[in-house]
């Protein structure tokens, strides 16, 4: 079945699919994105995905191309033409295309949008979650709106190629002070030795991730102790257990820093419990 992808109000063959050369997403990477998880063919916690969507088109002042409704539409039939039923979602705004110039074009210019459903087996994921991950740390090289989720993914793309070299799949960045902010494309997660989950709190210099929220959800709801600020590599070192968040990894356990093993080095337990729960939960959500 050949691929679909969504492209300023077409569905067009993937082959096909094409946006301007002088769009300001290819020349500023001055564009928003969302990844959504997608689930038996349903959206997992499309609410939270569109809000950000929102929040970051807001923030760049890039007007809303179409409501949220119709954006979730168009994200839900992309999915439907491509038969996705486990995988991925990628919406993608630009501020549109014109002739390079630095200041935005009128409003007038249409946004540019783009949608792409990726199917993707959950069985290498489970494979990977049952041995737990590695991760590298490196310096957050970012700007300071890390909060708005922009297609400015170049420190990212840098930073999870260092990791790769060194046999990671994930970077942990660290911010001038030693702290880490997040993963490169991941929320990042420890658990004290005496039982705290650990995150750092909301602020510009992080992504406001949605499993990240999602799962704040179920620790209160499960009664799990868990605080939200910064903390040192020194202090991961110690933890517990270790794990980072995203859609495309939901709950994934972390089992070595820089080469240094968390815990006993295999996943940790409550990680697995909080993996599993955030499966159940995306297993009904927008079923
Ligand atoms: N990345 N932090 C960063 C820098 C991210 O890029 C992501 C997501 C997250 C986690 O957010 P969420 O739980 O909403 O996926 C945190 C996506 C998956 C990506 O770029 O592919």
């Amino acid at each position: 079945m050949s691929r679909i992808v969504y492209v300023n109000g077409r569905y067009v063959p993937y082959a096909k699919a094409a946006v301007h050369v002088e769009d300001r997403g290819f020349q500023f990477a001055d564009a928003i994105y969302e990844v959504c998880q997608v689930r038996a063919g349903n959206l997992v916690d499309e609410e939270r995905h569109m809000a950000r969507l929102a929040r970051s088109l807001g923030e760049l002042k890039i007007p809303a191309p179409m409501s949220a409704a119709a954006l979730a539409h168009v994200m839900r039939e992309t999915i439907r033409r491509n038969r996705v039923k486990d995988g991925l979602v990628y919406l993608q705004v630009t501020r549109g295309e014109g002739p390079r110039e630095f200041v935005f074009p009128g409003e007038d210019v249409p946004r540019t949008i783009v949608c792409i459903a990726r199917a993707v087996s959950p069985a290498p994921h489970d494979a990977t979650a049952a041995q737990g991950i590695a991760v590298k740390t490196m310096p957050d090289l970012r700007w300071r709106r890390s909060d708005i989720k922009t297609v400015m993914l170049l420190p990212a793309c840098l930073a999870k190629e260092a990791a790769r070299g060194d046999g990671a799949r994930e970077a942990w960045l660290i911010d001038n002070e030693g702290f880490v902010t997040e993963g490169a494309s991941s929320n990042a997660w420890i658990v004290s030795a005496e039982g705290t989950v650990i995150t750092r709190q909301i602020a510009p210099a992080i992504l406001a991730g949605v499993t990240r929220a999602t799962l704040i959800d179920l620790l209160r709801e499960e009664k799990v102790p868990y605080v939200e600020r910064p903390f040192r590599i020194a202090e991961a070192l110690q933890a517990r257990e270790a794990f980072i968040t995203s859609a495309t990894n939901t709950v994934m356990p972390v089992v070595r820093i820089d080469g240094s093993p968390i815990g006993d080095g295999k996943p940790g337990p409550l990680t697995l419990e909080l993996r599993s729960k955030f499966d159940h939960f995306a297993a009904i959500s927008g079923a």
